[in-house]
């Protein structure tokens, strides 16, 4: 009998046309590198976004598409395979392909509003309700600011549906130094919703006594001695 393995199946990165579009192109670095396989997708709102935010001419074909991301992120290992916007007929607008997960990074509200009422009119929306409909992992990460009434009830509405809202929220207990430190917080954080070890993180232990006074410099934490018991 064979089983499924979670592990070894590809992961679902949808980019919709929130700001913050560096974070999804560090998802897909973090993600090939990681050797693993790659379904990506790019709204046809987030191609008008790259363009706006970093002047960016995305393909809209995939194959243009797969050698344009290739070629960005410099980054020959794992599989990737992209899917044109609206394409209803690829492997994951099915149940029957099995995917590890979902992540949405960023999410526009107007993909979240669609994936809430249930409307599927492009293939991110239409993967999203798949994941739902299958209890698959779905990560939504939505970008926006300030939540009117109507995002956050859009919200609540798929987190009720089992998807995991993970907000691309900056912190500073890592103490990032740069923003590309700051990127991959928020990336790996938003990845640890699919149990995804994306990169090594500055993640909290805990207070560590005796060191690390206020207004000092950082240390890191390999030179920081044990913490007490
Ligand atoms: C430069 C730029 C930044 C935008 N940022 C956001 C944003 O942060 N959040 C959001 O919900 N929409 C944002 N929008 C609007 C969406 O791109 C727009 O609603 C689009 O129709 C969303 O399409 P999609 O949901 O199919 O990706 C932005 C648009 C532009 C041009």
């Amino acid at each position: 009998m064979l089983s499924f393995n979670p592990a070894a199946a590809p992961v679902v990165l949808a980019v919709s046309g929130a700001s913050a579009q560096p974070l999804a192109q560090r998802a897909l670095e973090l993600l090939l590198e990681a050797n693993l396989a790659v379904e990506m997708v790019t709204s046809r709102g987030a191609i008008g976004v790259w363009q706006a935010e970093l002047g960016l001419r995305v393909p809209s074909e995939p194959e243009a598409q797969e050698l344009f991301w290739r070629e960005r992120t410099g980054c020959q290992s794992g599989l990737l395979r992209c899917h044109r916007w609206n394409d209803q007929a690829a492997a994951i607008a099915s149940g029957s392909y099995r995917t590890r997960g979902m992540v949405i990074l960023p999410a526009s509200m107007g993909t979240v509003g669609r994936i809430a009422s249930g409307v599927a009119l492009d293939l991110i929306e239409r993967a999203a309700d798949v994941h739902l409909k299958e209890g698959r992992p779905l990560v939504i990460a939505p970008r926006e600011l300030p939540w009117n009434l109507v995002h956050l009830r859009n919200l609540t509405r798929l987190a009720e549906a089992g998807a995991r809202i993970a907000p691309p929220v900056p912190a500073w207990y890592h103490q990032p130094r740069t923003i590309e430190e700051m990127v991959d917080f928020l990336v790996i954080r938003v990845f640890d919703g699919l149990d995804l070890e994306l990169g090594s993180l500055n993640r909290w232990q805990g207070p560590l006594r005796g060191v690390h006074p206020p207004g000092q410099d950082r240390q890191e934490p390999s030179t920081l001695p044990p913490s007490e018991p």
